[in-house]
């Protein structure tokens, strides 16, 4: 019901004491907040008579008011849709007085931030800003999401909540959630868990963001992946720690050169399943390496194991948490990828002896996860619909997979090299350092075609140049023209 629910105390009042009518009280409310940009074009009104519910008057001066804003273009009544502020008022009209924001007053005097704020990187949304498809990087498939079961799980857990589910005041999370995650991970993934060391979370981010609290200090270093993940390392920034780039190759994380380098350090992170970016899954030897390493060293690593469900060719890669014999990973997973990002659940596997460290931090954040999308997916996955999902998705994207391949071979073959096409919902291109990434991916987005360029996933001075493709969004009959485009931009022509 449009208006409904829009109280417009305290911008509109009326002082019946007053010589004023009442009626000239509510146009002059209504026509000063329009013109000090307090109510927008658009907006909606409340109905007259709810809004002389609400101020306690007759409807009389209301509709009098009402109708004296409609006559003068303040108002516009759609049919059937109520009163709303006129869409058509000009900008120049709203400005009059102090202009746009004018409710904001300047700020004067010192307005000291903490030292923390400001190692937070500025907030950029030109990379969320990718539209939908051709080669959108972190986008599913949505037509192969079954959205009709989902809203009936949905309409099922509005209409008839658990009270345990509503009162739950666990900071690990619902506990139906934690066993099907559990019953998930050790199938799956081989992760050595028991369901309540299972952690629900807002993805991976609050995951690494709470890990991070947890386990690291200001000042420690931390290893990297080089090139590696953006919003990884924005956390390891944010807890003021000393960022250690380790190189990537074929195998994975270098961590040979971590222990000639930086042998001390806390922690590291690392995507063996599927590196992020470039691809590689981390071999059996350095796997027992970095875990020899962590061990002997008393540090920690945290397996960010964001897409491997995704696996073409062989079985998944079993996790490095799976392999640890010393309760040294902190493993982290979501369901970003498996599901779609916006679903913002992920979840954390805690070494036993951690928990209550985990629970305190967590319970100071945001104290415990959301009910109802918890108990909606508790039961996608304890039906069987998560895992038929993942079937069918694993056959979809290996098919887009495929053509993508076949077109970069058969359009950039001597112009680009492939990475990580062995899983996941994106592979990786190089190109040589003669295009610069950053450029070819603004041109392209002109076009709408999303690249994301692979240079600013490094750290250091030497960046390679490429692209990260993303195929999960990408209709089949859009990859081959899409990689067309790619290479004509790329040359210029
Ligand atoms: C390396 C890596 N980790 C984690 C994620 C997922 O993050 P979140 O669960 O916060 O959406 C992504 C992207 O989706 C990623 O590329």
């Amino acid at each position: 019901m449009p208006g409904s629910g829009t109280s417009l105390f305290p911008i509109i009042r009326v002082d019946r004491a007053a010589q004023i009518p009442l009626y000239k009280q509510l146009y002059d409310g209504y026509r000063s907040a329009i013109i000090r940009g307090e109510l927008r074009p658009g907006q909606p009104v409340p109905s007259s008579r709810e809004l002389a519910d609400e101020l306690q008057v007759s409807r009389f001066p209301v509709l009098q008011a009402y109708s004296q804003l409609s006559a003068e273009g303040y108002f516009e009544g759609r049919v059937g849709a109520g009163t709303y502020i006129s869409s058509s008022l000009p900008e120049p009209q709203l400005s009059t007085g102090s202009g746009k924001g004018s409710s904001l007053k300047r700020p004067r005097g010192p307005r000291p931030v903490s030292k923390r704020a400001v190692l937070y990187p500025k907030f950029d949304d030109s990379v969320l800003k990718q539209g939908w498809g051709a080669f959108g990087v972190h986008q599913p498939a949505l037509d192969q999401f079954p959205f009709h079961l989902w809203s009936a799980l949905i309409s099922l857990h509005s209409k008839n909540p658990h009270a345990s589910a509503i009162h739950q005041i666990n900071p690990l999370g619902s506990e139906r959630l934690q066993a099907a995650i559990c019953a998930h991970l050790r199938t799956s993934r081989a992760v050595q868990c028991e369901a309540h060391q299972i952690m629900v979370v807002s993805g991976s981010q609050q995951a690494l963001d709470i890990t991070a609290r947890v386990l690291l200090d200001p000042g420690n270093t931390v290893w990297v992946e080089e090139p590696g993940y953006y919003l990884g390392r924005v956390v390891l920034q944010a807890a003021g720690c000393h960022l250690a780039p380790i190189p990537v190759d074929r195998e994975g994380m270098d961590v040979l050169a971590g222990i000639k380098r930086f042998r001390r350090a806390r922690a590291a992170i690392v995507t063996p399943s599927h590196q992020y970016p470039l691809g590689s899954t981390m071999s059996a030897s350095r796997r027992l390496m970095l875990l020899d390493w962590a061990h002997s060293s008393g540090a920690w690593i945290v397996e960010d194991d964001y897409d491997s469900e995704y696996r073409f060719d062989a079985n998944p890669i079993a996790s490095l948490q799976g392999l640890d014999p010393n309760a040294r990973v902190v493993y982290i997973g979501t369901f970003s990828k498996v599901l779609f990002p916006s679903i913002r659940v992920g979840y954390i596997v805690i070494p036993s002896d951690l928990i209550e460290r985990f629970v305190a931090v967590r319970y100071a954040m945001d104290i415990f996860p959301p009910y109802l999308i918890q108990e909606v997916l508790a039961d996608f996955m304890s039906e069987g619909h998560f895992a038929k999902h993942l079937r069918r998705t694993r056959q979809h994207y290996k098919e887009r997979r495929t053509l993508l391949i076949e077109s970069i071979r058969e359009e950039m073959g001597g112009l680009a090299e492939l990475h990580g096409d062995e899983a996941g919902m994106h592979l990786t291109v190089t190109v040589s350092d003669s295009f610069l990434d950053r450029e070819v991916a603004a041109a392209a987005s002109r076009e709408r075609l999303w690249l994301r360029p692979l240079s600013p996933a490094y750290i250091g001075k030497t960046p390679r140049q490429g692209f990260i493709l993303g195929y999960g969004s990408t209709a089949a009959d859009q990859i081959a023209p899409a990689v067309r485009r790619l290479r004509s931009l790329m040359l210029g022509e």
